[in-house]
């Protein structure tokens, strides 16, 4: 049965993104280049990683980095992370410099060393302080907000009700789920059934305010069963999009025609690789581009034959002729 309203525009605040299948943030991995990838496969809105507003509020130079989109980023949100509002009050006038399309309030990181600052999901025991973070930037701007929780802190504490209300009574235009606990991290099932829950919710009181959901989309199919079963206006690949940036262009081929094409081939993949590897070396230089591509890399050649001997190369290689070498090698393998 084809469903083609699953892939749709999506209406954040005053801004119009054309299509619901978006890249999450990830630190470490969603850098300006693969961004890029994932925009040339169809991805219909980007992320940065997440920035530390008062890295911004201190001006430091690596947080003005994280802020930087590419050229085919027409849209881009920046996602910061803090522990309150007032941290993000010194940081606005710095991040609105950057032209953001969308400003996202990281409520999920359970990384301990933004825990312990009281930012990222340990402000999901707080949803007060959300509303005032989301109220601040709100009042601070005309760039529209969105927050993206988790279902709470553990199974005891489940709460996203209250803190995607929270944000939403500020004003937040847009909410999306990772449908697991703090405590979860990234392990165990995410449940779907709680962004179906979260998704009646919000159009009860916010029939306009799009609900995204995250958590276990590893395939262009694990998305059409999302947006199915949970009726969420759109989805957001994380790990799925590592070393896959194809994933993007199969869900909308799959959502648009119902037919599967997720099979890529190595010379595909090494096509991906190499462009991944020029873009990020021309931002970074060559030598940090070729040792932060190694986990990419791993990812792309995840189940092809012959990774392993690859991967253990590619470990060596610190510049763009060790990975052609490597590329050569896969090639004629795979003939
Ligand atoms: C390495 C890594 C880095 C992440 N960084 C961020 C981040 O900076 N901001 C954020 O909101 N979520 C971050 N996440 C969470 C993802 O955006 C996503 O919600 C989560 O991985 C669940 O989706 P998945 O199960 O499909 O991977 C990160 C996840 C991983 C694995």
């Amino acid at each position: 049965m084809r469903s083609p309203s699953l892939y749709h525009p999506v209406t954040i605040g005053s801004v119009t993104v054309e299509g619901n299948i978006f890249l999450a943030p990830l630190a470490g991995y969603t850098d300006r280049a693969f961004r890029t990838m994932c925009k040339w496969y169809g991805a219909s809105f980007t992320y940065s990683e997440m920035v530390s507003a008062e890295g911004i509020a201190r001006g430091g130079k690596n947080s003005d980095e994280l802020m930087v989109r590419s050229e085919n980023e027409e849209q881009f949100s920046i996602q910061l992370f803090m522990s309150d509002a007032e941290v993000v009050a010194r940081a606005l006038p710095r991040v609105l410099l950057f032209n953001p399309t969308v400003i996202d309030v990281n409520c999920g990181c359970p990384v301990p060393k933004v825990v312990k600052t009281g930012a990222g999901s340990s402000l999901l025991v707080e949803p007060k302080k959300i509303f005032n973070i989301v109220k601040t930037i709100v009042d601070g701007c005309d760039v529209p907000v969105s927050v993206k929780i988790r279902l709470g802190w553990d199974m005891q504490s489940i709460n996203y009700e209250e803190t995607a209300g929270a944000a939403l009574s500020a004003g937040a235009s847009m909410i999306t789920m990772h449908a697991r606990t703090k405590s979860m991290g990234y392990a165990g099932k995410a449940d779907w059934q709680a962004l179906a829950d979260l998704k009646r919710f919000v159009s009860s009181s916010y029939p306009s305010v799009p609900v995204f959901g995250s958590g276990d989309l590893f395939s262009a199919e694990a998305a059409k069963e999302m947006l199915e079963t949970t009726r969420i206006d759109g989805v957001m690949f994380a790990r799925g999009a590592i070393g896959n940036p194809f994933i993007f262009q199969d869900t909308i081929t799959l959502l648009e025609t119902n037919t599967t094409s997720s099979f890529h081939d190595i010379e595909e993949r090494i096509a991906a690789m190499r462009t991944q590897l020029e873009l990020h070396s021309a931002i970074v230089g060559e030598r940090l581009a070729c040792r932060q591509m190694r986990k990419h890399a791993a990812a792309y050649l995840k189940g092809m034959s012959h990774s392993t001997k690859a991967k253990q190369e590619l470990v060596q290689a610190s510049s763009i002729a060790d990975y052609e070498e490597v590329f050569k090698w896969l090639s004629e393998e795979h003939r």
